[in-house]
């Protein structure tokens, strides 16, 4: 792929934004690529309406043509435009979008006749999500149509909660990046699936916890899912949720501090829950070489820690790069499961997952 200059358009306060937001949605109306954040991760945004654009998202990020796109929309106004007349009649939807919305949960549904196959990646339904940064729906608003955005990450690896991040992995790949404020939640939308005859389906655990998802479907039967992850790509819960996922360039290993396997490792950076886990992975580290240590939050609490963890992934995966070995290993407990606890254990899992 031959490399493009990437403009970064700051809107870091009103002012900026006034000027850089109209631009990068005439980019985006060009059939250009322009990374933007949103309160979950940076995504990777093209026209989704133009097959062409779209089809630029995956060149950029090297990802395979079965792992279908979200399309993020600004307004509920706006969701005839991705969603089938039937789907909109479905009262699951009402539900989920009243719900969540504006907000990290992303609805899977019979897609509207205007969304390209290549979106949808040949499936009848599409993810549509309309998010709660309000530079990412100024920007959708601005340029008059829904935006296929998946994370801004290069396919396989570790998710952007930053502007850096981004540059970092797609620099010289898109045409512009709109840099604002890093993104609040941090782990990526959780994926509802309402297909006509069948129950609800939780593809991916993320940014709304389950239990809440669980709560408003309840009227309308059971919520199914997420299934477990599978390694060889078979029978995926949804497409492109293959187990190596997420995954930063150190090895993830996910050890039980009352049995550790401590096996093969040298250098290491430890990630921990929180302060008093971290303590006793150092005291098991003891003989190992400790490069860098962390904790997702001071006690436990999923709802900071998932806000840190890419960041801190990040961190922990450049200090082991500075000097590393085929060894080289980030070394972290299970996470707890509870709310978003979830989407945190399922994204170290994935980052742990034999490549
Ligand atoms: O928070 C997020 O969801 C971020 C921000 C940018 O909105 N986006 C994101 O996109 O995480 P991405 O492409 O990394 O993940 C999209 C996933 C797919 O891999 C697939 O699992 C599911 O959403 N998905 C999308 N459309 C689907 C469909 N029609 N059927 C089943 N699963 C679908
Ligand atoms: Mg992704």
């Amino acid at each position: 792929m031959e490399a493009i200059k990437t403009e970064l358009l700051n809107a870091r306060n009103s002012d900026e934004a006034a000027a850089a937001v109209p631009r990068a949605a005439a980019l985006l109306r060009e059939g250009e690529l322009v990374a933007f954040p949103t309160e979950t991760v940076y995504g990777l945004g093209a026209d989704a309406t133009n097959p062409i654009a779209v089809a630029r998202i995956f060149a950029a990020k090297g990802r395979p043509t079965f792992d279908p796109l979200i399309v993020h929309i600004a307004d509920r106004s706006d969701l005839p435009r991705v969603l089938s007349s039937s789907a909109l009649s479905d009262p699951r939807v009402s539900a989920l979008a009243d719900a969540f919305w504006p907000g990290p949960l992303t609805i899977v549904a019979p897609a509207s006749g205007a969304i390209p196959e290549l979106v949808r990646t040949g499936l009848p339904s599409v993810g549509v999500r309309l998010p709660a940064h309000e530079t990412a729906r100024a920007l959708i608003r601005a340029a008059g149509t829904p935006i296929a955005a998946p994370s801004a990450n290069l396919f396989g690896q570790l998710s952007p909660t930053s502007a850096s991040h981004v540059l970092e992995q797609l620099s010289g790949r898109i045409d512009a990046i709109l840099v604002a404020e890093p993104s609040r939640v941090g782990v990526e939308s959780t994926v509802v699936s309402t297909l006509p005859g069948e129950p609800a389906r939780l593809l991916r655990p993320g940014g709304v916890p389950r239990e809440l998802v669980e709560g408003v479907l309840a009227p309308f039967g059971l919520l199914l899912g997420p299934e477990a992850v599978s390694s060889s790509g078979a029978a995926l819960p949804a497409p492109g949720m293959t187990a190596s996922h997420y995954a930063p360039r150190a090895h993830v290993r996910i050890i039980d501090p009352s049995s550790p396997d401590l096996s093969n490792l040298s250098r290491v950076a430890l990630l921990a829950p929180d302060r008093a886990t971290l303590a006793r992975l150092d005291e098991l580290a003891t003989g190992l070489t400790v490069v860098e240590r962390a904790a997702l939050s001071e006690r436990l609490d999923p709802v900071h820690a998932a806000s840190q963890l890419f960041e801190l992934l990040h961190q922990l995966d450049d200090a082991l790069r500075a000097g590393g070995g085929a060894h080289d290993t980030i070394l972290t407990t299970p996470y707890p499961e509870r709310g978003l606890g979830a989407a945190i254990a399922d994204r170290l899992r994935r980052a742990s997952a034999v490549r």
